[in-house]
């Protein structure tokens, strides 16, 4: 069911890849919601993901970038900027990426040159994007930002890797940058923790159909699923979030609430009798 919660708003899209990614259940929510926005991804990601297809659907212009060069970054603006006649309302950072992760480096044993690029990839990215949206003046007053993060911020989980440190890099890019926003201009960043969910960088974390069934166990709703997060995303797009700033916003199905819960002590004693380690 569709509200039109963002009816008249454009906005900016970055890290759709193929339906499962987070940030495609966004787009296609924002243009259910009546929004209208620009798509970008890097160049090999539009080649080989189905960024195309979902730019068709949502009628949105693809603007190729890495989000690691503030040159690409300025173009996806200063494009956008151009395209809606006028500075957007939203944005969305919905980028991930780790070397370690994906090469199978454990955390006491890590490449330092991957790890300089997960935190550039997926954390220093956000300061980029603020800084040039920043510097061209380019989100509406009012407007909002937004970037997609994981309890692994905070507490350590297993296998997460260095990908943890760049989460927690981004969360409090989201604190920095929105003090100075706030102030400077009444715009919001805010970061959505969200629950493991099966997308292309979701597979890449060793165990993680392990890690889905102890946090579905562990939540007294569940797992949140990419749709349903793309449904609170649009509520903080929306001008019903409007003094919602500088938060990171747990949308998990309550695990970051929980210490241990009946189905997993249930799991875990079951493992115990079978004398598993
Ligand atoms: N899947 C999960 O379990 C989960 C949970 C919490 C948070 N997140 C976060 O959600 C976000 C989206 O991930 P997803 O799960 O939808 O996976 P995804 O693989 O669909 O999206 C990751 C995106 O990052 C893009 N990307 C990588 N390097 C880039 C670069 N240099 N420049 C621009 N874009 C680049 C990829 O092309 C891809 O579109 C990430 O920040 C991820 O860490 C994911």
């Amino acid at each position: 069911m569709a509200y039109n919660l963002l009816k008249g708003k454009t906005g900016i899209i970055f890290g759709a890849l193929d339906e499962k990614s987070i940030a495609w259940n966004i787009a296609t929510k924002c243009y259910e919601e009546g929004a209208r926005f620009t798509l970008s991804n890097t160049s090999s990601a539009i080649r080989f993901g189905q960024l195309e297809e979902l730019a068709r659907k949502c009628s949105a212009e693809i603007i190729p970038a890495d989000a690691t060069s503030e040159e690409d970054l300025t173009k996806v603006f200063e494009r956008s900027v151009e395209i809606f006649d006028g500075k957007v309302d939203f944005v969305l950072h919905s980028i991930g990426m780790s070397l370690n992760v994906r090469k199978k480096r454990v955390y006491n044993d890590l490449d330092y040159n991957y790890f300089k690029k997960t935190l550039d990839i997926s954390a220093m990215s956000f300061h980029k994007m603020l800084q040039v949206a920043n510097k061209l003046d380019a989100i509406n007053d009012w407007g909002s930002v937004v970037a997609l993060s994981y309890i692994a911020a905070q507490r350590t989980l297993y296998a997460y890797n260095d990908m943890a440190d760049a989460k927690a890099l981004l969360e409090s890019i989201a604190r920095s940058f929105g003090y100075i926003y706030g102030r400077e201009r009444k715009i919001r960043i805010n970061t959505i923790s969200q629950s493991p969910t099966l997308t292309t960088a979701g597979s890449g974390v060793k165990v993680m159909g392990g890690l889905m069934d102890f946090t579905d166990r562990m939540s007294p709703l569940g797992n949140a699923s990419a749709e349903e997060c793309a449904n609170y995303c649009i509520t903080l797009f929306s001008d019903l979030t409007r003094k919602v700033t500088m938060q990171n916003l747990f949308h998990d199905g309550g695990f970051s609430g929980m210490g241990m819960s009946l189905k997993a002590m249930t799991m875990y004693n079951k493992a115990i009798d079978s004398d598993c380690d």
